[in-house]
């Protein structure tokens, strides 16, 4: 990729959405360029870290084991979206593996440059908190939805935000969009993979969505009908 194509990329990305063109620049001569492919390990859980990455392009999943070696996905992070920030921030290990889930365009920042160029530009470093106010905010509703949701609820929020992430949206105003394989959806909303066929499965005898291979239809009424099971089970 040319520096011109690089620069537009970073002039797209949130947190460094208020940082001049110049500047930009002076951070792109300190960075690396990787590609990574599908399923290779970018970050190893309890590693000492001593660099960040930014994703250009691709999708990785940010994951942690069991102690029964069950896989649980704390999230996934597209384009645009950084990496590898926290154990530069508190000089601790690694707090989890992040895997590729496509090929992925990565940009790496060693801990020197970040701590220099990054945390000390005070518009890169606010970006930086809001975003990580997020991931709390997001965290915390995901243990109340693991403490209070059952998993056909949590997959139907799950699609929800997958379909308005990477979603398109289509004549009939339902959103197409490729999921991930049904053990890692598993892995993320908390459940088995048989438990989690089952939902989608009952989705679609609900008329809520429409499956071919990969791809989901969320039909427009999903919410709708979501309400009406739930007055169903609960009352
Ligand atoms: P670090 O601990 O250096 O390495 C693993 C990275 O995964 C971590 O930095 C964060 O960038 C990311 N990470 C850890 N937990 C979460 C989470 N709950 N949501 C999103 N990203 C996370």
């Amino acid at each position: 990729m040319n520096l011109e194509s690089k620069l537009e990329l970073l002039k797209g990305v949130y947190i460094f959405s208020e940082v001049s063109e110049q500047y930009l620049e002076e951070i792109l001569s300190h960075c690396k360029e990787k590609t990574v492919e599908k399923g290779k390990v970018i970050v190893n859980e309890n590693e000492l870290g001593d660099s960040m990455f930014l994703i250009l392009e691709g999708e990785v999943k940010v994951s942690l084991m069991s102690e029964e070696g069950k896989e649980i996905i704390l999230s996934t992070l597209r384009k645009g979206d950084f990496f590898g920030e926290m154990s530069l921030l508190d000089g601790e290990p690694r707090s989890a593996n992040v895997i590729a889930l496509t090929e992925t365009d990565l940009l790496e920042l060693s801990r020197r440059d970040f701590l220099t160029e990054i945390i000390s530009n005070r518009h890169i470093a606010s970006a930086i908190l809001k975003v990580l106010s997020k991931r709390l905010r997001e965290a915390n509703d995901r243990i109340l939805g693991l403490m209070s949701k059952d998993v056909f609820d949590r997959l139907a929020e799950y699609f929800q935000k997958e379909a308005k992430v990477k979603g398109r949206e289509l004549i009939d105003g339902s959103i197409v969009f490729e999921r991930l394989p049904q053990s890692e959806i598993a892995s993320i909303v908390g459940s088995s993979r048989e438990t989690v066929t089952r939902a989608i499965k009952e989705m679609v005898d609900r008329g809520m969505v429409i499956t071919s291979g990969k791809q989901v239809i969320l039909k427009k009424n999903f919410q709708t009908l979501l309400i009406i099971r739930h007055k169903e089970r609960y009352g």
